[in-house]
């Protein structure tokens, strides 16, 4: 399988990028997309050096800039004549102040959300045309609500209102996406929302504030946490298993309980049309770009 991985440089995506390198006698192909070359040319080696995989490639993109992610396109599309699978991970997560990106949007709403969602169109040709069934993973969780009244969060912020809100905006792409692709009779790509059952010891714990960190060291001597690694082996067969496998799932929300993947009930305002149009024409309309404009059209034929 080939899969790209953004935000694979830590946490929950080197998690599954780790685990993924090293299963089936290093048989998978590994793309990273991520904002720091550094930390790119760090995994590659690391998973050269400990898993003898050497199909591990970079992408430098910084999800906080539109510009960014088309050029990512570009290099990915000139590499690449398919991909197997994408996970959709890269967030940002704690926060002390509102940040605004380079294109003056709020920056968890962009990172976390908005160039994903222009990345992930720009390569559903890609996807198209696996021998083994495309599919996306989105990390997602159950919970948040969408601020239409203040999308950009000017008026009121705060970080977890911005994380939660960029959650139910990708449950709300998956299930459009889902609708869309069965509309059209095709039963090509699966798209799928995980959310992990467990928390995960990311690197958002070197990111909190002392008193969270204090907090979360006491929690992980409770066993409250998940590693990395751990999340990778839970996650790695949504990415490996077969097509009608993933087919099955496609459209859900699911989780993971007592060893097998279930379904959790997904929020009905998630699953109305009319606010996934809603949604996504906003979100073609910040893009402001033609060629992604130009993909979610031909998507309706
Ligand atoms: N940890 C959990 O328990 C948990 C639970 C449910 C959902 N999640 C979700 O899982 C996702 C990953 O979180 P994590 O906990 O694994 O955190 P993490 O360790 O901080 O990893 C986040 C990843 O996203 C990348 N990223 C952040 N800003 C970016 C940008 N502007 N451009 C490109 N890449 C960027 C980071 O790059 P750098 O390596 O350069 O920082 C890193 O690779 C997030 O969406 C989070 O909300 C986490």
């Amino acid at each position: 399988m080939k899969i790209l991985i953004t935000g694979g440089t830590n946490g929950m995506g080197k998690g599954v990028a780790k685990v993924l390198a090293g299963i089936d006698n290093q048989v998978h192909e590994i793309i990273i997309l991520g904002r720091s070359e550094k930390l790119g040319k760090d995994v590659i080696k690391e998973l050269a050096h400990t898993v003898s995989n050497k199909k591990i490639s970079f992408i430098l993109c910084d999800l906080t800039k539109l510009s960014d992610v088309k050029n990512a396109i570009l290099e990915i599309k000139n590499k690449h004549d398919f991909l197997d699978g994408i996970f959709i991970n890269a967030g940002l997560g704690y926060a002390s102040k509102r940040v605004e990106t380079v294109d003056g949007l709020d920056s968890h709403f962009q990172v976390n959300y908005l160039s994903q969602f222009m990345l992930t169109l720009n390569l559903l040709s890609l996807l198209e045309k696996s021998l083994n069934g495309g599919r996306i993973i989105f990390n997602v969780t159950e919970k948040g609500k969408i601020f239409w009244d203040d999308l950009q969060m000017m008026h009121k912020w705060n970080y977890e209102d911005g994380i939660q809100q960029a959650m139910v905006a990708k449950r709300m792409f998956l299930a459009k996406l889902h609708r869309l692709y069965r509309e059209r009779k095709d039963l090509k790509l699966s798209f799928i929302g995980f959310q992990i059952h467990e928390i995960v010891w990311s690197n958002q714990l070197n990111i909190i504030p002392t008193f969270m960190r204090i907090m979360a060291t006491i929690m992980k001597s409770l066993g409250r946490f998940i590693s990395i690694e751990k999340c990778g082996e839970i996650m790695t067969p949504l990415f490996t298993e077969n097509k009608e496998d993933s087919l099955k799932k496609s459209g859900k929300l699911i989780t993971w309980k007592k060893n097998s993947f279930i379904n959790i009930k997904e929020d009905l305002n998630v699953l109305e049309q009319e606010l996934q149009d809603r949604l996504w024409k906003i979100s073609l309309e910040l893009c402001a770009d033609e060629k992604t404009n130009h993909i979610a059209m031909n998507l309706y034929n």
